[in-house]
């Protein structure tokens, strides 16, 4: 496996249109494992495969989930842990491959997320998508899946779909907003 470099913006790439997967071979399956790797690294919840250079329609995503399995770990922060309501068990990983994914109706209702991208560093904002929708793609051997997906899955998918379109978050916000955050990106590269 390998992490690969990750394209940012404003790099021209990011706004291609990337082609449908065909072929479900070991050099797809090679992709995806370093695409996750990529994505842990970095860390981020989701990544598209254009982002790291390559214009096809596959995306990873993982929004991790608490461990049944595993004992809460004593956190020595003061709080009273028997009555916080937090959930001190360790993080597990739930990998999701997305291949060819295409959203099938996006509910009327939406939601705001502050989202981020890791083609677009340390930069966050609202945006209002669908809080629901159903989703159909295909596996690594190539059949196809569908589900209904909400809340941050829903978003997330969302996200990761228009980067398959060429799309990122600061796309959906005002010429102002973009622009600043542009600004930003470029002044913090500047400034390494
Ligand atoms: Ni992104």
């Amino acid at each position: 496996m390998a992490i690969l470099p990750i394209i940012e913006a404003p790099d021209a790439r990011l706004k291609q249109i990337s082609a449908p997967v065909t072929v479900f071979d070991d050099a797809l399956k090679t992709l995806v494992a370093d695409m996750f790797e990529t994505m842990y690294d970095a860390p981020g919840i989701g990544l598209a495969a254009i982002q790291v250079g390559v214009p096809a329609r596959l995306v990873v995503v993982d929004l991790m989930e608490p461990d049944e399995d595993a004992a809460p770990e004593p956190v020595d922060d003061g709080h009273d842990h028997e009555n916080c309501g937090h959930d001190h068990r360790p993080m597990k990983k739930v990998p999701r491959v997305f291949i060819n994914p295409e959203i099938l109706d996006p509910s009327e209702e939406f939601s705001v997320y502050s989202e981020g991208c890791l083609s677009v560093p340390d930069i966050y904002a609202d945006v209002e998508r669908p809080e629901a929708c159903r989703l159909r793609w295909q596996d690594l051997d190539g059949v196809v899946h569908e589900e209904a997906m909400e809340g941050l899955m829903a978003t997330c998918i969302q996200h990761e779909i228009d980067h398959l379109e060429g799309i990122l978050f600061i796309d959906h916000l005002s010429r102002l907003k973009r622009n600043m955050a542009l600004k930003k990106l470029e002044k913090a590269r500047k400034m390494g």
